[in-house]
């Protein structure tokens, strides 16, 4: 294998890539549990709200190779404590369209499917409530938002400063519901061995799934274990235990065989969460010269009857910009929808289409440039916490990105440049993501050969961990990547949190780290020479870092864009991005551009197509496939140009490290409308920026 000076950074290939493209890499639904597989197939309800009246499963169970049909009548009781959608079959009150009512299970997923229809339910339906509306009366707060952050923040007086302020922006921007689209669909497979249960399962941390099941059937940890060595994409709704796991685990006791099920991509549209939409107002006040007096960012979304779920949509706007008055709140309305869930930067997301946007029309009521009006408002310190940044480079994110975008000498003018048919203008928006450190145990051994093998419970979901953490480790041993053997993906490694809020590699690389230096410390004590019988070192991190009291940890970005809206249909293009980075050490070059460009291509397409579609009378997601939610491809996709600054940060973690998995999202869809905004005079606030919205 080549030499590499520094193996951390580089851009080392995939080293799971060989087995993956041979299909030699087994996901969940592609492993072999040693026995025959059974398969489950589903049987959901047709009404949003109301009760199952009568349900007759008899046809189903006559079928040839059906081996049982669980019904509410049936299913094994699961624990009381389970909540949101996760008490499957335990009662006969249906709370949203697509909801699990009974499940076949038999010889072939094709006897399955086919059986549910001869599963008969009947129902009493009641008019569902899907409206999010900013002024229903209903509204209330909740006791935090997601992630343990404050439903409300309020510094000075808001409205005082709104209404002596200079010139004022006053706007309401909107966001659809969103589902998250990994490849894979979410699959289980169960087995049962005595009182034991074994799980295949596509998630985002296989320990956090294990604690949802040993919850569900009374188990202790020794008698659950989860199975994830690769995972293909999940966008937070692999993040936690959603009913399919429940569903096979059950399945797999009453009929004493393996059972697999595989969601189909319409069941995800109601079975692993989504996105809630969002109304958000945001008011910015500002002096003649654009120094922000006062920040205002309220923000409405929905949560389900049966679960609530907060997204902290507005808590990026509390760390973006200086100003001495400021407020965020968060308001909910409880509907009959399922269980909404984290997707991708849950907050900073749509929060941050919305502050940027309105940052961007503020520029233009002043007549800066929109670069400018961000450098002139950047906050010396965190200024709702009032401590110092770890490290903050946005405005040589912006700066970085102006230069090698070409925005220098840009016309501030809308609606003003043509090419042909083409309406062409660019836009500008920046990012941010907190950086957070969560508790990860390790375990390190070397074998009398000095072959190192490193064990933890980390996720690859396709973002490159399997790589990033083998060049971790190979770094901190102080030993080449041939000598690393890596292990994730198993709920039997020492404990640790989910591939989620971009803490991943943070939290991980940080046990290695940690585990790696009393290894070595223990071989230089051995003189240097591991024991012909090996050595094993167990270590980790305990939880956040103890400096996040002290400091505000985030990473930022910038985004440039340019848009073309074709005049004649409304047709939106983007034929060039430039995005540029601040996140501390990157690990990998290779995983981390794909990451960055990943996360821009979800926002670009957040900006151009992705909303999830509900009827408001029946209350079910009606584009319910990806036929209906169109999702950005190659062909809407044109030049990207990604790069990230070097930003050492000694305070976030033990390897500087910030997390990249979310911050490329954030913002780009507010690049998107910021520049269909230049290039047509026109201000879409709700998105997608869909061809109907031009005329
Ligand atoms: Mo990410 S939404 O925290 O999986």
């Amino acid at each position: 294998m080549t030499t590499i000076d520094r193996v951390l950074g580089a851009g080392i290939e995939r080293i799971d890539g060989p087995a993956k493209v041979r299909g030699s890499a087994p996901y969940a639904f592609e492993q072999d549990p040693g026995e025959p597989i059974t398969h489950l197939a589903l049987v959901q309800s047709t009404i949003n709200r109301g009760r199952i009246t009568r349900l007759d499963p008899s046809a189903a169970e006559a079928t040839p190779g059906v081996l049982a049909v669980l019904t509410p009548a049936n299913a094994p009781r699961l624990s009381g404590e389970l909540t949101a959608d996760l008490p499957v079959l335990q009662s006969l009150d249906v709370h949203y369209q697509g909801q699990v009512v009974a499940a076949v299970v038999a010889e072939t997923s094709e006897i399955a499917r086919a059986a549910v229809g001869g599963v008969r339910v009947e129902y009493a339906a009641e008019e569902p409530d899907v409206t999010l509306r900013a002024d229903r009366p209903d509204l209330y707060a909740p006791a935090q938002v997601m992630a343990g952050f404050a439903t409300d923040s309020v510094i000075g007086d808001v409205d005082g400063a709104l209404s002596t302020a200079a010139v004022t922006v006053d706007a309401t921007y909107e966001t659809p519901a969103q589902h998250n689209n990994p490849i894979e669909m979410h699959t289980s497979m169960a087995r049962w061995d005595g009182d034991s249960l074994t799980l295949w399962d596509a998630n985002q941390g296989p320990h956090t799934i294990q604690r949802d099941l040993m919850t569900a059937f009374g188990l202790t940890a020794g008698q659950v274990r989860v199975i994830s060595p690769y995972v293909g994409g999940g966008f937070g709704s692999k993040a936690f235990a959603h009913p399919h796991q429940i569903l096979a685990a059950m399945a797999a006791r009453v009929v004493g065989r393996t059972v697999v099920l595989e969601l189909t991509r319409q069941q995800m549209f109601s079975l692993v969460g989504h996105r809630t939409p969002t109304i958000q107002r945001v008011r910015l006040g500002a002096d003649s010269e654009g120094r922000l007096t006062a920040i205002s960012h309220e923000v409405v979304e929905h949560t389900a009857r049966i679960a609530e779920f907060a997204e902290q949509t507005a808590t990026a706007t509390r760390v973006m910009y200086a100003a001495p008055h400021r407020r965020t709140t968060h308001r909910l309305a409880r509907l009959d929808v399922p269980p909404p869930t984290i997707m991708r930067a849950p907050g900073e997301t749509p929060g941050m289409f919305a502050l940027e946007s309105a940052m961007d029309e503020l520029a233009h009521t002043l007549g800066i440039d929109p670069v400018e009006l961000r450098i002139r408002n950047e906050p010396p310190r965190d200024p709702e916490r009032d401590v110092p940044w770890s490290s903050r480079s946005l405005v040589e994110c912006l700066r970085t990105g102006a230069e090698r975008f070409g925005w220098a000498g840009r016309d501030l003018r809308p609606g003003v440049r043509t090419d042909g048919r083409w309406l062409v203008g660019t836009g500008v928006a920046a990012a941010t993501y907190p950086s957070r450190r969560r508790k990860a145990d390790c375990r390190i051994s070397v074998d009398g050969r000095g072959r190192y093998l490193v064990e933890i419970d980390g996720s690859d979901i396709g973002t490159g961990t399997w790589t990033a953490l083998t060049q971790i480790a190979a770094d901190a041993l102080h030993v080449g990547l041939g000598e690393v053997e890596l292990r994730i993906g198993d709920s039997r490694l020492p404990f640790a949190g989910g591939a989620g809020g971009s803490t991943g590699l943070a939290s991980w690389g940080s046990a290695v780290v940690l585990t790696a230096r009393q290894l070595r410390a223990r071989l230089e004590s051995l003189g240097g020479q591991p024991p012909p019988d090996g050595l094993t070192v167990d270590g980790g991190v305990p939880g956040p870092s103890p400096h996040a009291e002290q400091y505000s940890m985030h990473s930022f970005g910038a985004h440039f864009v340019e848009v073309r809206v074709d005049a004649d249909t409304g047709e939106v293009r983007v034929p060039r991005a430039t995005s540029v980075y601040a996140a501390g050490t990157i690990a990998n070059a290779t995983t981390a551009r794909s990451q960055f460009l990943g996360g821009f291509c979800m926002g670009l397409s957040m900006a151009l197509h992705e909303e999830s579609l509900q009827d408001e009378h029946f209350g079910h997601f009606v584009n319910h496939d990806l036929a209906g939610y169109h999702i950005a491809t190659n062909a809407d996709v044109g030049e990207i140009d990604i790069s990230w600054l070097d930003e050492e940060d000694p305070w976030v973690n033990e390897l500087g490290l910030k997390g990249i998995g979310e911050i490329g999202i954030v913002g780009a869809a507010a690049a998107v409308a910021n520049g269909y905004w230049h290039a047509t005079g026109r201000r879409i606030r709700d998105l997608p920026l869909t061809p109907d919205k031009f005329f």
